[in-house]
């Protein structure tokens, strides 16, 4: 579904990514895990296309991103990869059903009726199907930032990228947003997962990706990149991680 193969990155002299290679399986989950200033969004954004690695090759289901250059070919990129940030970003003059049927109409060229019939569904996925009417504004940031993954599935991606959407929320709502995106890697939704909640990380994906100074310094499946991970760095960096991550998150809130 997903491939990057030696993907290199700098901003002017500063090298930021220094050869990734990852790849993602359809109906997989994959976290990025490692510290801050490692290279975890800009590895996003280059899949989405947001950014142009100077070097390498991304492929999403066979399509070369890097030769995705005019406005339409990237706009057709990017409708198939949801992207799902910190900020969500809700249009505030706009009610959660509008939030939700915007794009699909006016993008996809959907029907009102089934761009609203499929907002509904979503709704009631992420736990909010009392809220269609709601303006963001009077949501808590556990609320909106389900609408906002509620509003990347409208799109139905093929791939979703989360780069750490619990960062900004209030400890209460983590869990009832984590809990939804779990729903989705069990219902074999394919996501790419940039976290901090390591708990969160060993519980739903299939496997993990450890970077640092832009490069991927140990790759494995979550159960034994998390219980027996081969390089001394990652070991540490579990190590402190969990030390902060004293909550069990994926569970603690019912929603
Ligand atoms: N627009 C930019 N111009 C110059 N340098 C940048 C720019 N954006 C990011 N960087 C640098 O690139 C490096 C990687 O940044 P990135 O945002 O990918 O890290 P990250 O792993 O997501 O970190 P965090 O966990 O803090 O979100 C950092 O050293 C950062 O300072
Ligand atoms: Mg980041």
């Amino acid at each position: 579904m997903l491939s990057l193969r030696n993907v290199h990155l700098s901003y002017g002299a500063t090298p930021v990514l220094n050869g990734i290679d990852l790849s993602v399986r359809r109906g997989h989950a994959v976290s990025i895990i490692g510290p801050s200033g490692s290279g975890k969004s800009t590895i996003l954004r280059c899949i989405n296309g947001l950014l142009t690695p100077q070097y390498g090759d991304i492929y999403v289901d066979g399509i070369d991103v890097r030769a995705q250059t005019t406005d339409a070919q990237k706009i057709a990129l990017r409708k198939r990869i949801g992207f799902v940030f910190q900020q969500y970003n809700l249009f505030p003059h706009l009610n959660v059903l509008d939030n939700l049927t915007l794009a699909p109409t006016s993008v996809l060229g959907r029907s009102r009726a089934e761009a609203e019939h499929d907002a509904h569904a979503l709704l009631a996925k992420v736990r909010l199907a009392d809220k269609a009417r709601a303006y963001p504004g009077a949501l808590s940031g556990g609320q909106q930032q389900r609408v906002a993954i509620a509003r990347a599935l409208a799109m139905r991606p093929d791939l979703i990228l989360f780069d750490e959407v619990t960062s900004a929320l209030d400890p209460e709502t983590v869990g009832e947003v984590l809990n939804v995106i779990g729903e989705l890697a069990d219902e074999g939704q394919t996501c790419v997962l940039v976290t901090h909640e390591m708990r969160f990380a060993e519980d739903v994906s299939d496997e993990v990706f450890f970077t640092e100074g832009g490069v991927i310094i140990e790759h494995g499946p979550a159960r034994q990149v998390f219980s027996d991970p081969a390089n001394e760095r990652t070991r540490l960096f579990l190590q402190r991680a969990r030390g902060e991550d004293r909550h069990s998150v994926r569970r603690r809130a019912a929603g």
